[in-house]
Formats: structure tokens, C-alpha cells, sequence
């Protein structure tokens, strides 16, 4: 869809600007939708754990609606569109540094990287996190080595996998303990992926005389010109 618009700037001298229609709403609403559930997430962590966890799996939807989006979705929102070989990234980051950088109506090459980067990201931070939250997923997981090798996985041979008093087993906390830090340095990875996707955001707006978080707003932006990307 890339219905042309008008839109006119107020003044004496008024000149009239083509936007196109690029974001679309489903788009929209899960960029703002995520950006509200991760912060949330955020906030929370460790404060309000039902909240946090709600949170969490609001960004674990979030995130599968849009795999699905990228796959059935229009013009702007498929993957196959936008994604870009690593050679093509990479040449996109080296123009980027000589200024000499196109500007694309859609994602450009480096903000797609970020994309998949952010979405596999959250992905996993809240896989760890439901992985932690119940300890019989987390059982399901550490058995499966038994699977394999059952003969010697009850060293005591009292079927029982705890230790005499019944507590839980000294690998499963083990594993938790593992989950719980690999969930925090995850989320800690989001904000530094948070801010550098921030940061490209800014960088490319400057560049191309373009607010890029209002189009994300509205879905509209600038109509290409002769040189850009559609
Ligand atoms: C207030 C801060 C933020 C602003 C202003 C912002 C702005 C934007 C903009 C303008 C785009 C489109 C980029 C382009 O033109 O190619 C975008 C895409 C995206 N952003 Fe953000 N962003 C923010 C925070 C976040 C955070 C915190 C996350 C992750 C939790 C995130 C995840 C994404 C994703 C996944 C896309 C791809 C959108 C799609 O195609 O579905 N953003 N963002
Ligand atoms: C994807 C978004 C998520 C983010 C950004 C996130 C972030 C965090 C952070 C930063 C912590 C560390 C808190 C601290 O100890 O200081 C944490 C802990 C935790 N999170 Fe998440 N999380 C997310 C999703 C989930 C989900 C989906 C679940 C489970 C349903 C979950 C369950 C937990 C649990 C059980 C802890 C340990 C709390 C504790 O005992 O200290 N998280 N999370």
C-alpha cells in the first residue's frame, strides 16, 4: 500500500509535502505496544513479579505476532523485504560512515540487523524467564540428559532425584541459578540494544530531514525522491 497523501505545512509560503503510507497500523501498535511492555517488564523486574511476568509474556506475543507479520504482512512489514545480506549490511555501514548513505522508505539494512537482533533478544530473555519461572519446566529440561543416560543419572539408587530431607535437587538450583543470570545479562543486552536502536533512530532522522519516531506514529513519511529506496 503506498497511497500518496498531502499534507501542508501552515505559513505564507506553504508548500506541499507527499507523504506515503509505510508503517501500518498492526506495525504501530506493536512497535509502541512492545516499547510499553519491555519498559514495564523493566520497572518490574524483581518489584512486582506478577506484573513482571504479565509484562513479559505481553513482549513473548508481541514478538511471535510479528514473526508471523513478517511473513504474511504487507509491502513494509515483510522480512524477505527487508532483510539484507551481511555483505549489504556491511556496505550500508561503511556509506553510513562516509555520510554518504541512501535513505530507504522501509528499513535500511542496519536498522533491519537491529530488528532481528532485538526481536531474538527478547525472545530469549522471555524464554529464560518462563523456563524459570516453573520449576517443572525446568525439571522437563534437566532430565532430558536421563533420557540418554538413565542407568547412572540416580547415583543413590533410591529412584528419588533429591537429596535424603527431599529438597530439590542440587542441579536444578544449579540450573536456576544459570537461567537467572543468563534472563538478567539478556535483559541487560535489550538495553544496550534498546539504546543503540535508539541511537539509530536519531542518527538516520538528522540524516534524512525526517522525524522517524513520529512516522512510526502516524505511519506516514516523506514519498521517496529519485535517489532513495522504496
Ligand atoms: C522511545 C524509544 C524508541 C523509539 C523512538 C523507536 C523508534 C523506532 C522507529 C522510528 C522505528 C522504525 C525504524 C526505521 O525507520 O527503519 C522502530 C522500529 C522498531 N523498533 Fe523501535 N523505538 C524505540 C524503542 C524501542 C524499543 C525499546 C524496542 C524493543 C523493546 C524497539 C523495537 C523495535 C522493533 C522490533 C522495530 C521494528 C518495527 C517493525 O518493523 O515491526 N524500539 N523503532
Ligand atoms: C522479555 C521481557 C523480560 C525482561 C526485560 C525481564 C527482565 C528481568 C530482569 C532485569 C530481572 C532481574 C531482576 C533482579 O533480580 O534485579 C528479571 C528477573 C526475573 N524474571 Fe524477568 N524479564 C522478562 C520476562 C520474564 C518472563 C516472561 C518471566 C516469567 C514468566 C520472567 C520471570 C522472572 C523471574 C522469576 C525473575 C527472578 C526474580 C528474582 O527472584 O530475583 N521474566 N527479569
Amino acid at each position: 500500500m503506498t497511497a500518496m497523501t498531502e499534507a501542508a505545512t501552515p505559513g505564507p509560503n506553504a508548500s506541499t509535502i507527499h507523504t506515503i503510507r509505510v508503517w501500518d497500523p498492526l506495525v504501530r501498535v506493536f512497535h509502541w505496544g512492545l516499547v510499553a511492555a519491555f519498559s514495564l517488564a523493566w520497572l518490574t523486574a524483581d518489584e512486582v513479579q506478577p506484573v513482571h511476568e504479565l509484562a513479559g509474556y505481553t513482549v513473548a506475543g508481541l514478538v511471535a505476532f510479528r514473526v508471523v507479520w513478517g511473513l504474511v504482512g504487507g509491502r513494509y512489514a515483510r522480512f524477505a523485504r527487508f532483510l539484507a545480506s551481511p555483505r549489504r549490511t556491511l556496505a550500508y555501514l561503511g556509506d553510513m560512515r562516509r555520510g554518504t548513505e541512501r535513505r530507504y522508505i522501509g528499513h535500511n539494512p542496519a536498522g533491519a540487523a537491529m530488528i532481528v537482533a532485538l526481536l531474538v533478544t527478547l525472545s530469549g530473555t522471555a524464554l529464560t524467564g518462563w523456563l524459570m519461572d516453573e520449576p517443572a519446566r525446568l525439571a522437563m529440561a534437566s532430565d532430558l540428559p536421563r533420557v540418554v543416560a538413565p542407568a547412572w543419572a540416580d547415583d543413590d539408587g533410591d529412584g528419588d532425584d533429591g537429596d535424603e530431607d527431599g529438597h530439590a535437587p542440587a542441579e536444578h538450583s544449579e540450573a536456576d541459578g544459570l537461567l537467572k543470570e543468563v534472563h538478567e545479562t539478556l535483559a541487560t543486552l535489550m538495553l544496550v540494544l534498546a539504546a543503540l536502536h535508539v541511537g539509530g533512530v536519531v542518527l538516520a532522522s538528522v540524516r534524512h530531514h525526517e522525524n522517524l519516531a513520529r512516522a512510526m506514529v502516524t505511519g506516514e513519511k516523506r514519498a521517496p525522491g529519485p535517489d532513495d529506496i522504496a
